[in-house]
């Protein structure tokens, strides 16, 4: 079974809390969003392997460390989860990008793709799979399969906001990938939203509504 993580700094709960407001703006939305994403970010990649090397200082030569074996991969599904992309970037500068496009049909809340397209040598990289909302789960458990498919091995998802749902079904289709989220919220609407949540995402990131 995979890990749940909830990666509740205060500072994150306090970035939530305004970017949940109805009354904030798009661009405060989404610098907020690339805030929260550096700070979780940060907690991912706690564990990345570190070899010894050795320098040079200006007083004498020492074995030190740098992280080591697998390099890095950033994976949003679009729209939202490009939101999340530059926070992380800038910890992993050298990081690599893929995208999967994803949308949820409106009526049966099924994930239908519109795009895919990955760095040769994914299936050699650490996958960091990036989207704010894990709702049904459905669209986060499609674009991991398709991650999958390319041979990856090493696969996380990183969220903002969960639903129980959305949880338990990535689980349950992924008990090799662990989910890192900034809330768990309460349960689903009749629409399928996130309750509280934070509303679309994608239109609260790009102004589309
Ligand atoms: C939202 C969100 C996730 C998905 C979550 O995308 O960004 O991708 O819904 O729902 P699920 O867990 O039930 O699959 P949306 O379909 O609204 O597309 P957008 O990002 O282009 O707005
Ligand atoms: N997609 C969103 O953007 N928000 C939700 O609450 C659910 C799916």
């Amino acid at each position: 079974m995979s890990t749940f993580h909830l990666v509740d700094h205060p500072l994150i709960q306090h970035k939530l809390t305004i970017m949940r407001s109805v009354n904030t703006s798009s661009k405060d939305f989404r610098e907020l969003l690339n805030e929260i994403s550096m700070l979780m970010g940060y907690e991912i990649t706690r564990e990345l392997p570190l070899r010894d090397c050795e320098i040079e200082t200006p007083i004498c030569r020492t074995t030190q460390k740098k992280i080591s074996g697998k390099k890095l991969a950033i994976v949003p599904i679009l729209r939202a989860g490009l939101g999340m992309v530059d926070g992380l970037m800038k910890l992993v500068p050298v990081a690599r990008v893929g995208h999967i496009g994803l949308y949820r049909d409106p009526q049966t809340h099924m994930p239908v793709t519109y795009y895919c397209k990955m760095p040769p040598d994914i299936d050699k990289r650490f996958v960091i799979m990036v989207d704010p909302m894990l709702a049904t789960g459905g669209s986060m458990s499609d674009a991991i399969a398709k991650v999958k498919e390319k041979g990856c091995k090493h696969i996380v998802a990183m969220c903002l906001v969960a639903a129980p749902e959305g949880v338990a079904r990535v689980q349950k289709e992924h008990p090799d990938v662990d989910i890192y989220s900034a809330a768990l919220d309460e349960k689903l609407n009749e629409n399928a939203y996130i309750v509280p949540g934070l509303g679309d995402a994608g239109d609260r990131i790009f102004g589309t509504k």
